[in-house]
C-alpha cells in the first residue's frame, strides 16, 4: 500500500515519518512529482498538480476540521474525503473560547487599561444571565465549547443545519431560525465550516441583530466574516468587542487596521492546532478500517460541503 503525502505547509517529511511509523505495512512517501499514483493521500491545501497525478486513491485524508482549502481543487468525484474529527483540536478550541469568553465578561480589557494609568477602581459585577452565549454550529467543535460555556456558568444555545433533537441545550436549525438565534444572544461564537451558505455570516444584520454591546469571537475562518461591518458595528458601539484567530489574509497585511483596532484581541490562527501525534493515529486508525471494508466517521459530504 502507498500512502504519498502532500503538505503546503512544509511539513511534509514530518508528517510522511511520523506515518510511516504508525503504519509498517505501507509505503509512506512525501509526494514529488514523476511519483506512482498511491493509494491513500493525506494532505494539508494540497496542489491540482498533486491531485490530478493520483489515479487510484481509495481515500484523501485532510490534515484539519475544515475542508474548505480543497473546495477549490478539482477531485475525483468516487473517492473519499475524510477529515479530522477532534483529534485533540476540541480541548484547544474550549481552552480559546471560554478564556476570551470570561477575559470579556470579567471586563480583564478595562482593568487592563485601568492599572496602566496606576487607576484603582472596581466595576459593578456583571450577571451571567446578561450575557447569553450562541454558537455558530453544533458539530464536533461547537458541542465542545457549547458544553464548556454551559459548565461555567453561561446561558447557552447554538445554530445548525440540521435538527439535533437530543442536544442538551436549545439548537436552532437552518436559515429560518437565523435571526431568532442572533437575537437571543449577546456572545457570538463562530465554530461554522466555511462553505457557500457561510461566507460572510459574520455580517451587518448579523451585528444588528444580537443584543446591544455584542461581543463576537471568530475561531472559525476568515471567509465568514465581514471585517468592514465588524469595525463600524465596534465603531458605532454596536458590538463592544471581537476577538479573532482567524482572516481572509494570513498573516494580515501590516497596516490593516483591525491590527490597531482598541476592541479587538486577534491571534494568529492558533485557537486549535493540528496535532501531529494525534491526527496520524487517527488517519491510521481510519485508513486500516477502510482497507478493512469498514465504515468510517468525518467523511465530507461534497454537495454541503462539509
Ligand atoms: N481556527 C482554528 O484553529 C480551527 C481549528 C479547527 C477547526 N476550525 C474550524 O471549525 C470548523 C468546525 O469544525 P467541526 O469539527 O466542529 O465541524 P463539524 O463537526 O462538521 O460541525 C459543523 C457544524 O456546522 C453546522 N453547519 C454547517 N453548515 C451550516 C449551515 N449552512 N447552516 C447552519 N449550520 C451549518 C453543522 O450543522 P449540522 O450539525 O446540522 O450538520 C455542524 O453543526 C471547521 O470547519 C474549521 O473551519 C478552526
Amino acid at each position: 500500500m502507498n500512502v504519498s503525502c502532500f503538505f503546503a505547509d512544509g511539513t511534509g517529511l514530518a508528517w510522511a515519518s511520523g506515518l510511516a511509523a504508525a503504519l509498517p505495512e505501507a509505503s509512506v512517501s512525501v509526494w514529488q512529482e514523476g511519483d506512482p499514483p498511491a493509494d491513500y493521500a493525506v494532505v494539508w491545501k494540497p496542489s491540482q498538480g498533486f491531485i490530478d497525478a493520483q489515479t487510484a486513491l481509495k481515500a484523501i485524508f485532510s490534515a484539519g476540521a475544515g475542508v474548505d482549502a480543497l473546495a477549490s481543487l478539482r477531485l475525483p468525484g468516487s473517492v473519499p474525503v475524510v477529515r479530522l474529527e477532534d483529534a485533540g483540536m476540541a480541548e484547544q478550541m474550549r481552552e480559546y473560547v471560554l478564556h476570551a469568553v470570561l477575559h470579556h465578561y470579567r471586563e480583564f480589557d478595562v482593568y487592563a487599561a485601568q492599572a496602566a494609568d496606576g487607576l484603582w477602581a472596581a466595576r459593578s459585577p456583571r450577571r451571567k444571565a446578561d450575557y447569553p452565549a450562541g454558537i455558530l454550529g453544533y458539530g464536533v467543535l461547537g458541542q465542545a465549547v457549547a458544553e464548556s460555556l454551559t459548565a461555567a456558568g453561561f446561558n447557552v444555545v447554538a445554530w445548525a443545519r440540521t435538527l439535533h433533537p437530543d442536544a442538551s441545550i436549545t439548537v436552532y436549525s437552518g436559515d429560518d431560525s437565523r435571526e431568532e438565534f442572533f437575537r437571543a444572544v449577546r456572545i457570538l461564537v463562530c465554530l461554522l465550516p466555511l462553505t457557500p451558505s457561510t461566507r460572510r455570516i459574520l455580517n451587518a444584520a448579523a451585528f444588528a441583530a444580537l443584543r446591544p454591546g455584542g461581543y463576537v469571537i471568530n475561531v472559525a475562518r476568515g471567509g465568514h466574516l465581514d471585517v468592514d461591518a465588524l469595525l463600524a458595528a465596534l465603531d458605532s458601539g454596536q458590538l463592544a468587542a471581537a476577538t479573532l484567530d482567524v482572516f481572509d489574509e494570513e498573516p494580515i497585511p501590516a497596516g490593516h487596521p483591525i491590527w490597531k483596532h482598541a476592541k479587538v484581541r486577534l491571534t494568529p490562527h492558533i485557537s486549535a492546532a493540528t496535532l501531529r501525534d494525534e491526527a496520524i493515529e487517527q488517519i491510521v486508525g481510519k485508513l486500516r478500517a477502510l482497507e478493512a471494508g469498514a465504515v468510517v466517521t468525518g467523511v465530507v459530504a461534497t454537495d454541503r460541503g462539509y
